[in-house]
């Protein structure tokens, strides 16, 4: 069978849950090979193992220099070559603007901001070095995880929802960049996903808006147009598409996907 990423060698960052690893399953039945990268090493491989396949698990700190420049270089030991970079890697923090800590800030900035931009570098050089394929299409493809808390502002939500408006715009700026070497570099904004971050979420919403545990969870889900928060696996056809050759010429962009709840 022939798949949309046949013969491709994926990383994905923080792909032991959630989306990322929603993301790995789909990309292996493309035909890709993936490497689940993860701060939580055991996680990474466990789900390595359960997609099976051509996929595996390897310890991974995004906030770390060493270990980026350990992650490209043992994909490229392993696989020879390195083909799609999915920084999906993010966490979630909220505080009254008054209560915000230099600690959360930095812990934030540090995964969605910092790790994002030089684990694309990382990965940009490696792509370079291999230039584009014979016969043309792109030299590489860097898929960046935004969200539409990057669109809008939250009352409580400043430090994340700045985290993922800067995402887009390194997505902009490197995406402009990147493109004369052949690699696309785009984002995606997801809306409510209903998983573990989700989880932590309506839990820290509980804490701050004095909610009961699920009610945050129940109201944004109402909310959304479609009638419902999205699954995991929704997200893994717009992530297939954006590594794929039908995705050569978009450049840069940032693409909602939320059942509606944003235009832009
Ligand atoms: N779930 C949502 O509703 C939603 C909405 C919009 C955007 N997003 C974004 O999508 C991405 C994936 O979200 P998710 O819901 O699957 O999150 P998740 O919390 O379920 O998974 C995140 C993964 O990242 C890993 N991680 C954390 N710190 C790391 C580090 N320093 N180095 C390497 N890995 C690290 C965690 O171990 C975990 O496996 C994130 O960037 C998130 O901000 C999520």
């Amino acid at each position: 069978m022939s798949g949309k990423l046949d013969g491709k060698v994926a990383v994905i960052t923080g792909a032991a849950r959630g989306i990322g690893r929603a993301i790995a399953a789909r990309y292996v039945a493309e035909g890709a090979t993936v490497v689940i990268a993860d701060l939580n090493e055991a996680g990474a491989k466990a789900a390595a193992a359960e997609i099976g396949g051509a996929c595996s698990g390897m310890a991974f700190d995004v906030t770390s220099q060493e270990s980026i420049d350990a992650l490209v270089a043992g994909v490229v030991a392993a696989h020879g070559r390195l083909d799609i970079l999915v920084n999906n890697a993010g966490i979630f923090d909220m505080a009254p603007t008054v209560e915000i800590s230099r600690e959360s800030y930095r812990r934030v900035y540090a995964v969605n901001v910092e790790g994002l931009l030089f684990t694309t570098q990382a990965a940009a050089k490696q792509m370079i070095a291999q230039g584009r394929p014979a016969g043309g299409g792109a030299a590489g493809k860097i898929i960046n995880f935004a969200s539409q808390a990057g669109r809008r502002g939250e009352p409580l939500v400043a430090v994340y929802c700045s985290s993922k408006a800067a995402v887009i715009s390194l997505t902009q700026s490197t995406g402009l960049d990147l493109i004369r070497h052949g690699i696309n570099v785009n984002a995606i904004a997801p809306g409510v996903v209903d998983n573990e971050h989700w989880d932590h979420v309506d839990a820290s919403f509980a804490r701050h808006e004095n909610l009961q545990p699920g009610e945050k969870k129940r109201i944004v889900g109402a909310a959304v147009p479609f009638g419902r928060m999205a699954r995991p696996e929704e997200i893994g056809g717009l992530a297939t598409f954006l590594a794929s050759a039908d995705a050569d010429y978009i450049v840069s962009q940032t693409y909602n996907i939320d059942g509606g709840n944003w235009m832009n």
